[in-house]
């Protein structure tokens, strides 16, 4: 495969050129975001809110909003996460809700049958005019599963479930004869989808596994991938090594994309002090939870679990590499991630709505100064 991108994906931001360094918010559907902390905040899981937010992103010129894919909470004070809009409902309504920002659904698996998800998808992808993508999790998280009475499976086993579970999504999408397929994990008889979606060949899939099994089936099918970029100074190889392999083993080149947790201050002193007001108000118990499930349910965490200060990076953006300083520090942090070839990057904020209008003011016109947003 090229770089050749086809004329029905060319509106999308995702191919937009201009912008060297995508962005877009993540986690905006569930309580507390990103952040298992009871410190003040403007946020909150409304429906008025959580389109506030994606408005908000797309008048500051974000490229898109990726949900976090939850059915239940992480016990503790807060319940961390568990008020949790379905994702696939909640990117239709903010696809009618917006214009241009690409509206993601995180989807599980092992939860959702192909035809329900190729058929949802293609219908969000008409409400949106051809702006909707899919992120696929495999569900690493067991209580949750057994919620649906469902098995939780092997983890690399998760990902060859997967594998089937897309493929069929894929041919409805793309295939105008009826399907049947009789695999290891589904069967249909004669399944069709209509409308196809909008999106060709269809929507952007987007896949975070990092494990071998999760890298994977990442580089195999994912148009964006994931990789965690603690230290964009020794990360280069890893970024280049997967981008190697999509290419020489699949042939593909999928844009590779990582989260952070951004904590941005006119001072370092006050970006450490909103540090600080967010682990004094730490939910420790609710953190402990979800770090228990996570060392044993997924395998990609275990150096950051093995760290003395896990605890705290769970609270304050859920592991993710966080981002704390001043705009020049933050937007340094992103020029040196686009040069070791990061395409872009899901942004989580304690509070959303007064953090991104922050960002837009101070953090976007240094982007665009240093030539990585237009
Ligand atoms: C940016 C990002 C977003 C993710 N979103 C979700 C999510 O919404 N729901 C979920 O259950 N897991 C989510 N995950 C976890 C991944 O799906 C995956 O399970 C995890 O990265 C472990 O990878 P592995 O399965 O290859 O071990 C996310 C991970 C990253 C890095």
């Amino acid at each position: 495969m090229s770089d050749h991108v086809p004329a029905e994906r060319a509106h999308l931001p995702l191919y937009d050129d201009t912008n060297r360094l995508k962005l877009g918010t993540f986690a905006t559907n569930v309580s507390n975001g990103m952040s298992i902390s009871q410190a003040p905040t403007s946020y909150e899981v409304t429906w008025s809110h959580t389109v506030g937010l994606a408005r908000q992103a797309e008048e500051m010129g974000l490229d898109m909003v990726v949900p976090i894919g939850r059915w239940r909470g992480f016990g503790g004070e807060t319940n961390f996460n568990g008020e949790c809009f379905e994702t696939y409902t909640w990117a239709a309504g903010l696809a009618q809700a917006t214009e241009r920002i690409m509206v993601f659904a995180t989807s599980h698996v092992p939860v959702i049958h192909p035809i329900l998800a190729a058929k949802q998808a293609a219908t969000i992808d008409h409400i949106s005019g051809g702006r909707f993508g899919l992120n696929l999790v495999m569900g690493w998280f067991k209580p949750e599963m057994e919620m649906f009475g469902a098995t939780q499976r092997e983890h690399d086993e998760r990902y060859r479930v997967g594998e089937e579970w897309l493929s069929i999504v894929r041919r409805l999408w793309t295939e105008d004869e009826p399907l049947t397929v009789d695999g290891e994990f589904y069967s249909a008889v004669d399944a069709e989808s209509w409308p196809k979606p909008l999106s060709r060949p269809h929507p952007v899939v987007m896949n975070a596994g990092s494990s071998p099994a999760g890298s994977d089936f990442s580089a195999r099918n994912a148009d964006i991938s994931f990789v965690t970029v603690d230290d964009p100074a020794t990360a280069e190889p890893m970024v280049s090594g997967f981008k190697r392999m999509a290419f020489e083993q699949y042939g593909r080149r999928p844009k590779l994309f990582s989260g952070a947790f951004v904590i941005c201050r006119d001072t370092e002193a006050e970006a450490q002090d909103a540090l600080r007001e967010i682990l004094d108000g730490g939910d420790r118990q609710a953190a402990r939870n979800l770090m228990s499930i996570l060392g044993v349910q997924s395998r990609s965490f275990g150096d950051i679990l093995a760290q003395e200060s896990a605890e705290d990076r769970f609270i304050a953006g859920w592991s993710a590499p966080t981002f704390i300083g001043t705009p020049e520090q933050i937007a340094q942090r992103f020029v040196d991630i686009t040069d070791i070839g990061v395409d872009g990057m899901v942004l989580g904020f304690h509070d959303y709505a007064e953090e991104l209008a922050y960002f837009d003011k101070n953090v976007m016109p240094l982007l665009k100064q240093a030539g990585i947003r237009a």
